[in-house]
């Protein structure tokens, strides 16, 4: 019953499928490293991350739209998950596709991926609980619901041409100058810069999302720790003036924002398992003094059971 159809794919050759078009490309490789020319042609500065189409008209398409939806829209989709006044694309900015900010594009070609913090192999749902754990101060999503499949296809879509492993042009938030900040300056900074937007007292105004208090990101999220943060401000703050501030300025406000009080993250002294942990991490972990730790840590809105992403367990070998 198989070998016929398979003579078909192989006669008719240019309709081909997605599967297809995966074989093509090894063959490809093949034939380039046969040749010994460079098998890998990825180019970051060429590549393009694919428009989203509004005009849903297949299943996977909407999927994809559901996706998108969800990650700017996060609080009102999903509200039981979500325990402050972020969205994902509150931190992960145009959609997810700006470089600098934590970019979304191209990151499905790199999972799994070990994780230092967590000290495993991890699928990128994983990761995506772990935002929605710390930086949303919520509740992980069950991988296996529509909704996270949702999310995974966005990110999917906007990673296509991406070849696995590789690397994208402003990926990830660009690694500060070592710098310190100073609180006392970084409150007057956060006045003059800040306050019109996010509030004097830091809680978010309006569609605009905390920076601290009872409504923002959890201690446990990278945003929490002062060179992060620096970074994130630096390149993307004031939103309507990115890049006004210098690196000490924007140390200076970082400093301001991860002392004010904040959500706690249940298991936070599990992070880092085998050491390591960045100097800037405003906890205690193995073998790691918290850095500048908030002036008080509260109470989470979700449950803290939820709050907590295992890592990927053996059916093995039990512990
Ligand atoms: C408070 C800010 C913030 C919010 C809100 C947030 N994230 Fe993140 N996210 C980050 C930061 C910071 C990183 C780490 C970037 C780095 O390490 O360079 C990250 C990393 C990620 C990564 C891995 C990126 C990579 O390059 O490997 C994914 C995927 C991700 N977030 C998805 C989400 C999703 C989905 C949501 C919403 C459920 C979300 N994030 C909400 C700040 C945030
Ligand atoms: C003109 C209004 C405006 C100003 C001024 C502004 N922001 Fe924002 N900020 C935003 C908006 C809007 C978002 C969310 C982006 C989105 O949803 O697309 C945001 C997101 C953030 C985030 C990530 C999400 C969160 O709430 O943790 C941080 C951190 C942040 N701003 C810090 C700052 C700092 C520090 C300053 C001052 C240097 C500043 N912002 C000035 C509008 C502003």
């Amino acid at each position: 019953m198989r070998l016929p159809h398979l003579f078909f794919a192989v006669v008719l050759g240019s309709a081909c499928t997605l599967q297809d078009a995966a074989y093509r490309q090894d063959s490809t490789v093949t034939t380039a490293v046969a040749t010994g020319k460079a098998a890998n042609r990825w180019s970051p500065d060429a590549w393009k991350p694919p428009i989203v189409d509004s005009t849903v008209d297949d299943p996977y398409e909407a999927a994809v739209y559901r996706g998108l939806a969800l990650i700017t829209q996060t609080r009102d989709s999903l509200r039981a998950y979500v325990g402050g006044n972020l969205n994902c694309a509150s931190c992960h900015l145009e959609e997810g596709r700006r470089g600098g900010a934590a970019p979304l594009i191209g990151v499905f070609a790199r999972y799994p991926q070990h994780m230092p913090r967590s000290g495993a192999v991890v699928p990128i749902e994983d990761r995506i609980n772990y935002c929605f754990t710390r930086s949303l101060a919520g509740s992980k999503l069950p991988p296996d619901s529509r909704e996270m499949q949702d999310i995974v296809a966005y990110l999917a879509f906007i990673s296509k041409g991406v070849p696995n492993g590789e690397h994208i042009k402003g990926e990830g938030m660009a690694k500060m100058p070592a710098l310190v900040g100073d609180s006392t300056r970084g409150r007057g900074l956060f006045t003059d810069n800040c306050a019109r937007c996010h509030g004097n007292n830091g809680g978010g105004m309006g569609p605009i999302p905390a920076l601290w208090g009872p409504q923002s990101f959890s201690i446990g999220a990278s945003m929490a720790r002062q060179e992060r943060a620096a970074s994130f401000i630096r390149y993307n703050m004031p939103f309507d003036r990115p890049g006004s501030l210098t690196d000490q300025q924007a140390y200076d406000i970082a400093a301001y924002i991860t002392a004010m009080p904040r959500p706690d993250s249940p298991g936070k002294e599990n992070d880092w398992p085998n050491g390591g942990a960045p100097e800037d991490v405003p906890y205690d972990t193995k073998g790691h003094k918290a850095f500048r730790p908030p002036k008080a840590l509260l109470p989470r809105s979700t449950n803290a059971a939820a709050a907590i992403v295992p890592v990927p367990a053996s059916v093995l070998t039990k512990k």
